[in-house]
């Protein structure tokens, strides 16, 4: 029987994994350094709480998908998962590991709960997991992952409660599983966006404040907002934002909030936020 030990929604921007490594000849802002800051404390807890796997509910960008085919969900079910090439480069960090029976079992479950999910037995990971990954695990990442896809670019979408009952379902996988796995589950989308269009870099810190703030204890508040309102105020990236329903859904009532954390560095609004089950340590 595995646990969940909570959950962790944070922002991904290509830039963010750029301005860690330092890359040479782009001026980063001083508040990307302000970010990664930000981000010590949520290193120190993921440290402290030691997971054995990390379930990544996130997004891939037209680097391993594409139009042609777009799964609304995919599960990895590799025992690794490379770094895509994003056009500039595979940055220095390894592949990711996953456990083979673990997913399968995760699978096993999600199916008898409803979510039949595309099993990609390749997947090549991209900035919705690298920009952060580095920032908070230090290589040899210490933990097997597993990586879940969700479409976000080719309409439709699933929608916001699709997105909270797979996080319930996969809570419910992780319970379900033989051995005693100690899961994190995470998910990452960009807050306030806009990369297309008369909007673009419009981004919006008190929406992204205010998202952060009800999270936690008054999702059901945030969730009642359609997210073509969201798209709205915040950009119409920020629909990335209804894949932290999915962390939320996989936690239980019984949680507290340990840190969170907001800046926008440009273009995007970075936010963080670690939430811990009480019950379950
Ligand atoms: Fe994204």
């Amino acid at each position: 029987m595995g646990v969940v030990l909570g959950g962790m929604g944070i922002a991904h921007t290509p830039t963010m994994g750029h301005a860690y490594d330092g890359r040479e000849g782009i001026d980063f802002k001083d508040r990307w350094k302000q970010w990664f800051k930000g981000l010590a404390p949520v290193k120190q807890w993921i440290s402290e709480i030691a997971p054995t796997h990390i379930i990544v509910v996130y997004n891939d960008h037209l680097n391993y998908f594409d139009f042609s085919t777009y799964p609304t969900f995919a599960i990895g079910m590799s025992d690794h998962f490379p770094q895509a090439d994003e056009g500039w480069g595979k940055r220095a960090y390894p592949g990711m590991d996953g456990d083979v029976d673990f997913s399968a079992s995760v699978a096993e479950s999600l199916v008898a709960n409803g979510f039949d999910l595309t099993f990609c037995q390749e997947l090549e990971i991209d900035h919705g997991i690298y920009s952060w990954l580095p920032c908070l695990i230090d290589h040899p990442w210490p933990v097997k992952f597993l990586p879940i896809a969700v479409n976000m670019v080719m309409q439709p979408v699933p929608t916001p409660a699709r997105l909270l009952a797979l996080g319930s379902a996969l809570r419910s996988s992780v319970v379900d599983t033989a051995d005693d796995s100690r899961v994190l589950i995470v998910a990452t989308g960009g807050m306030s966006h806009q990369i297309t269009g008369r909007r673009f870099g419009l981004t919006n810190p008190k929406f992204d404040q205010f998202f952060l703030s009800k999270i936690t204890h008054e999702w059901d508040e945030l969730i009642s907002i359609p997210m073509s309102r969201i798209m709205q105020v915040a950009g119409t990236e920020a629909g990335e934002l209804a894949m932290w329903y999915a962390m939320r859904g996989a936690l239980s009532g019984s949680v507290r909030e340990v840190y969170s954390f907001h800046i926008r560095p440009e273009i995007t609004g970075c936010g963080v936020i670690a939430i811990e089950e009480s019950n379950d340590k």
